[in-house]
């Protein structure tokens, strides 16, 4: 299939199918919006009882336009429009927008009628918008199209934006346009019948001119599609996306840890982390960051310097920062010498830099560029708050000019109403980014180190290929692994395990210990008891042979109390790990997006702390690495309070070890190795558990 977009983003003709006299109709108002907009090429309305609709001349069908038609809006009722596009096929139509509803949302007649229109348009090579939606937009001066049926007015610039929701969509056209956000490109993508939001981001990832990609989405069509598209675009440009339904309920009871640690949204949080999308919270927080990373360069650290005329709001951004990752930049001496002598005596030149609230626009002007000199800042915060000895215009002016020299990204605050919006429209005009509070600045710059990192680890690596679907294999019978299975299953994937024997009597016990060296563990092995401490089934640093009978029969009478002896089938022992930091790692998966590996702390609270990091399968060495940085509890792998780091060679071979295994085993289910414990010298597993689909007998 063709991703070819620009019959449908830059056509040479466009017609309207149910072009109306009336503006208050749909079709009425896209054709005054083409008009009004001064498309760059012919509008042909169709209109089957007019000659002529808003003084252009109308056609009574597609088929009687005399000159090719790139480009066909379709706005008629919806039992038109199958019979609608028939036309425009025999037309030699190249795109179709289908406005109209009442197709696949609907009804199941709808998405019957979604089909054939589908047909349709593939079978004659049109690429196809909607239906169900409120139009495209490109207002690249050489195109001008503003296809749409919402008030619309374009405002060229460099981001382009994708929406599931139309309605949304243009709320959200209107919001750009008033924070001075230049929008190329808009699809109101509808039903997605054709053309998804993956084709959008491969479409915008080679246009030149479209340096930003918003997304409006509520799912993400093949997600091993959109992995490979998004991840391979956002090296070059910044992707933002609010995902809407994070607090989507799990689709499916867990019976491991790894899968209750999944629940929620975690599947498509790491599908996007791993994309490199910027994911916000909020549609404030995407337009926030929209107007960072369309205007200015990325951050290349998390050192942020912020300078004042007033404390409060400084003290505001700079704990904002700090919730955000970020950090307050330590100046450089030489920096600090300077401030002091363009500041008076009474500012402080430490970071904040409050210049107090004599600052005027030349205080500013003073100031910034010693920070924009400074390698210790990454990014720079300006926040003024209007006083009488400056006017608010003259300090955004100030503000305004480090486009001309900073090299790292500057932010903006002015605070006030009315009285100060003029000073914002002159930073919003120079494309500098500037918020009503400090602590949006934050919120907008702790996306865009995200996205810096995310590029930073990986350059020079090349880019995953194209990323199978392996999905499980339908099979509604599972079964968990014996212990023996586990271990040759892990052996094969260098992931190391506990040295361990199963055995059924107090006496085998005793002597396979023995055999293994002391101190060991022993434990139940019960297909039905997954959590084996919570019926006092392991027992660990048993000394010698006597501990090992004496542990046994105590295992075994509390089993007798509780009534479960029978579910127990055999007893492990093994030898005890070295002390270490008790992990889990494991795989689940996620009925969106497939096999998900999960890598957090671990142990018998592992589901009390929840601190676990996600990725889609398959993995990247610096996923793996990744996951390891962003628990948490990393600082316990680095070594916390004198304890020696762990060997994190060792957990990015696990981790890798267990994506070969999903990679060669779709069959695996879930997968639990917790603990794992890390040690300065290694990993090892001694609580593996593996569930695989059995094919239907
Ligand atoms: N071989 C071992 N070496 C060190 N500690 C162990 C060993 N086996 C179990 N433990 C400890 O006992 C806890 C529970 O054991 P585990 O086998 O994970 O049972 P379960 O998770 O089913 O309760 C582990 O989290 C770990 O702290
Ligand atoms: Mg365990």
């Amino acid at each position: 299939m063709s991703t070819n977009l620009d019959f449908l983003l830059r056509p040479r003709s466009v017609a309207v199918i149910g072009a109306s006299r009336s503006v208050s109709t749909v079709g009425g108002s896209i054709l005054r919006n083409l008009l009004a907009n001064a498309f760059a090429g012919p509008v042909f309305p169709v209109n089957s009882h007019a000659t002529e609709v808003q003084s252009v001349r109308a056609f009574r069908s597609i088929t009687d336009v005399p000159e090719p038609v790139d480009l066909a809006i379709v706005a008629i009722p919806a039992a038109g429009v199958v019979a609608a596009a028939k036309e425009c096929a025999s037309r030699g139509v190249k795109a179709m927008v289908v406005i109209t509803a009442g197709f696949a949302e609907a009804s199941a007649e709808g998405a019957r009628a979604q089909a054939e229109l589908v047909e349709i348009a593939r079978s004659n090579g049109i690429r196809l918008v909607g239906p169900n939606c409120f139009g495209v937009v490109n207002s690249d001066p050489a195109v001008r199209l503003a296809a749409t049926f919402g008030r619309c007015e374009l405002r060229p610039g460099n981001v382009s934006f994708c929406s599931q929701s139309g309605a949304l969509g243009l709320a959200l056209l209107d919001k750009a346009r008033e924070l001075g956000i230049g929008v190329r490109q808009f699809v109101s993508i509808g039903n997605r019948a054709d053309v998804s939001t993956n084709d959008l981001i491969e479409y915008w990832g080679s246009d030149a001119g479209t340096q930003t990609i918003l997304l409006y989405a509520e799912s993400f069509g093949r997600t091993d599609r959109f992995l490979e598209i998004a991840s391979r675009v956002s090296r070059e440009k910044a992707i933002v996306a609010v995902k809407s339904g994070r607090s989507a309920a799990g689709a499916k009871a867990a019976m491991s840890h790894t899968g209750a640690l999944a629940g929620g949204d975690a599947a498509m949080d790491a599908l996007l982390k791993q994309a490199g999308v910027i994911r916000t919270d909020t549609l404030e927080e995407l337009f926030q960051t929209a107007q960072l990373v369309s205007t200015q360069p990325l951050p290349l650290g998390r050192r942020v310097a912020v300078v004042t005329n007033g404390g409060g709001p400084a003290i505001m951004a700079a704990d904002a920062c700090a919730a955000r990752g970020l950090e307050l930049s330590a100046l450089r001496p030489e920096t600090t010498a300077a401030l002091r002598e363009v500041l008076p005596e009474n500012a402080a030149v430490g970071n904040p830099i409050d210049m107090i609230a004599g600052a005027t626009a030349r205080s500013f002007d003073a100031v910034l560029p010693l920070l924009a000199a400074d390698p210790n800042v990454d990014a720079i915060v300006g926040l003024f708050t209007p006083t009488g000895l400056t006017e608010p215009t003259d300090v955004a002016v100030a503000l305004a000019r480090t486009k001309a020299y900073a090299r790292k990204p500057v932010l903006t605050c002015i605070m006030g109403t009315d009285p100060v919006r003029s000073a914002r429209d002159v930073l919003r005009n120079a494309g500098v980014p500037t918020y009503d509070f400090p602590e949006s600045s934050a919120v907008a710059l702790g996306s865009a180190v995200r996205l810096s990192e995310w590029r930073a680890r990986r350059a020079g690596v090349a880019a995953s290929a194209a990323r199978p679907r392996k999905g499980p294999p339908a099979a509604n019978k599972t079964r968990w692994l014996e212990p023996q299975e586990v271990a040759a299953l892990f052996a094969a994937h260098a992931i190391p395990t506990a040295l361990s024997a199963t055995v059924k009597s107090a006496a085998e016990a005793a002597s396979e210990a023995s055999r293994i060296g002391f101190a060991v563990a022993l434990k139940i092995v019960s297909p039905t008891m997954s959590h084996k401490t919570e019926v006092g089934g392991v027992r660990v640093g048993l000394e010698d042979a006597g501990e090992v009978t004496h542990a046994f029969g105590e295992i075994v009478a509390a089993l007798e109390r509780i009534d479960r002896r029978r579910e127990v089938t055999a007893f492990q022992v093994q030898a005890m790990a070295p002390k270490g930091v008790e992990l889990i790692a494991g795989v689940t998966v996620d009925p969106v997006v497939g096999s998900l590996i999960g890598f957090g702390l671990g142990g018998v609270t592992a589901e009390l702390w929840r601190d676990v990091a996600f990725r889609v399968h398959p993995i990247l060495r610096v996923d793996a690495e990744e996951m390891l940085d962003e628990i948490r509890g990393a600082p316990l792998l680095r070594g916390f309070r004198g304890a020696p780091a762990v060997d994190r060679a060792a957990l990015v071979s696990v981790l890798l070890g267990l994506n070969d295994m999903v990679s060669l085993h779709p069959e695996i289910v879930e997968l639990d190795i917790n603990p794992l414990i890390a040690h300065a010298g290694g990993a090892v597993a001694v609580d593996g558990r593996v569930r695989v689909s059995t094919p239907p007998a």
